[in-house]
């Protein structure tokens, strides 16, 4: 794993999102694994500005996410099909029928997990897969668990997770507690993976994602035995490591 301290928001999000320009300029119809949350934003607003100044082309890319609430879908603000299409889609020459999210709203949930892993595997799979990380431990959302999910399955969301995601919701009970998600498995077979993570809440979890044992109780913590990691923080999403590796 390669860790990239920078020192603030800015930073992180203009390294991450200068590999995923590489990514597009080297691989014009790459597959691009995306994430939701409040931590890649900034990502995907250097990613616009470089489109903007004429340095991008994503007439060619094709995008899976992550993951999605289930019971919403495009139409709902809070869906991350909505998010997918304000933060990034909707300010770049991205063909939307190339851009895919898990659907919430599938009648058999079972059988949408077994399709998106369908979707991707037809695709040639991932070549770069960005992830925010809960303060849980969590990517994607897998939850800690005691085992590590491999495919794209139903997930039942922790009170850690619910919570944290109040904040986006009029209120606690409009939160969804149930999602569909890549597994771990799923998120392992990417060729590059980028972990962005901010702010003192996050330091914990990136130590024991990069030092402490490989546990589903961290799911990230799997990220260990994966070829190409490189995980970009600013300095407080460093503190822990900092202070107990004294570096
Ligand atoms: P955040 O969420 O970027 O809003 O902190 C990250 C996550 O839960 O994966």
């Amino acid at each position: 794993m390669k860790v990239i301290k920078c020192k603030d928001y800015t930073e992180m999000s203009k390294k991450a999102a200068g590999l995923f320009a590489a990514q597009i300029t080297m691989k014009p119809d790459c597959v691009l694994g995306l994430a939701t949350g409040s931590t890649p934003i900034g990502t995907y607003k250097r990613l616009i500005e470089l489109y903007q100044a004429g340095d991008l082309d994503f007439s060619r890319v094709k995008t899976v996410n992550l993951d999605e609430y289930v019971g919403l879908d495009g139409s709902s603000d809070q869906s991350y099909r909505y998010f997918m299409n304000e933060n990034l889609f909707n300010h770049v020459n991205i063909n939307k029928n190339d851009t895919h999210v898990p659907n919430g709203k599938a009648a058999d949930l079972a059988a949408e997990g077994e399709n998106y892993e369908a979707l991707i595997r037809s695709l040639g799979g991932i070549d770069m897969q960005l992830l925010g990380i809960g303060n849980n431990g969590h990517i994607g959302f897998n939850e800690p668990n005691e085992f590590f999910d491999k495919t794209t399955h139903e997930v039942q969301l922790t009170e850690s997770t619910i919570t944290a995601n109040a904040r986006f919701f009029a209120s606690m009970d409009e939160v969804p507690k149930t999602a569909i998600s890549m597994g771990i498995g799923t998120i392992m077979q990417a060729k590059k993976i980028i972990l962005v993570a901010n702010g003192s809440s996050k330091a914990e979890t990136i130590y024991n994602t990069v030092y402490g044992p490989i546990t589903p109780q961290v799911p990230a913590s799997a990220l260990q035995l994966h070829p190409d990691v490189t995980i970009i923080v600013d300095e407080e999403a460093y503190a822990a490591i900092a202070e107990k590796c004294g570096k």
